[in-house]
């Protein structure tokens, strides 16, 4: 069910790559999914997809993604990067790089490896899914998906979720508005997604803004736990943890939690 274009539409730029039309659902299973069919019905990459609300989100590593209707900012875009398959994972870095820098007009917020953003305490209040098929050695199509918690109150979250989680409203004391949060979203998207492809590395601005350098950790890789100090990121984005004499290079794909002083 189509939403109320109009409003969210005010989000698009005519002649931005990301984000030159923006498509609001009132309802409906997953942006992510919808945005991949407009790519695969059409080949018009950047087309946005917003929802009030969605049936089926998913988040990473197979959880579901929670978000009540009306309030937060459950975003998703279909790409054709032009990327080779080996540097797939830079789009996830740029895509988090592009979050944080749209919310950090908001309030402070932080990177939490991989790509969670959370509050100075460590709560988090979004997070991004990034979908990508190959060809060959080049990138297919991706997909990157992007939820945040704009205005809702941690009162009205479940309590398995306050616990660990916030909002933007929360942490900057007043409602905030989506509409020009999706727009400064897209066009953080936009620029960060051109860098990459134009060969510049995120690494550098993603280690400045991320909050889990320096801290310890407990990850589990292949079914070890291993608890140490989140050291560095290596060239690939993989997260370096100093464990005694160990060091151990995390992948996004093989930790199962980063601990933080709020429940991850
Ligand atoms: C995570 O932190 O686990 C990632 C959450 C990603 C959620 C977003 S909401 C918009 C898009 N559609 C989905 O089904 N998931 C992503």
């Amino acid at each position: 069910m189509l939403a109320d274009s109009l409003a969210w539409s005010a989000a698009a730029r005519a002649g931005r790559r990301i984000g030159h039309a923006v498509e609001a659902h009132q309802r409906i299973g997953s942006t992510n999914d919808r945005a991949r069919a407009l790519l695969d019905g059409s080949e018009v990459e950047g087309i946005a997809v917003v929802a009030e609300e969605q049936t089926a989100g998913r988040g990473r590593r197979g959880r579901t993604w929670s978000s009540p209707p009306g309030r937060n900012l459950t975003m998703s875009v279909a790409l054709q990067p032009r990327l080779d398959a080996a540097d797939a994972w830079q789009l996830g870095l740029a895509a988090a790089l592009a979050a944080w820098r749209a919310c950090g007009e908001v309030t402070a917020v932080a990177l939490k490896w991989p790509n969670d953003l959370v509050a100075p305490d460590g709560r988090k209040l979004g997070g991004l899914l990034a979908e990508t098929s190959l060809a060959g050695d080049r990138l297919a199509a991706a997909v990157i998906g992007i939820g945040i918690n704009v205005n809702w109150p941690r009162a009205e979250m479940p309590a398995e979720i306050a616990v660990s989680a916030t909002s933007l409203s929360e942490l900057a004391g007043r409602s905030v508005d989506r509409v020009a949060l999706l727009g400064a979203l897209l066009d953080a998207l936009d620029g960060e997604v051109a860098r990459i492809e134009a060969g510049e590395s995120p690494l550098a601005r993603y280690r400045a803004a991320c909050s889990t350098l320096g801290a310890s950790v407990t990850v589990e890789v292949g079914g070890r736990r291993i608890e140490g100090v989140a050291v560095g990121l290596d060239e690939a984005g993989a997260l370096i943890v100093a464990a005694g004499d160990e060091r151990v290079a995390v992948t996004s794909g093989e930790v199962t939690r980063v601990r933080s002083a709020v429940p991850a």
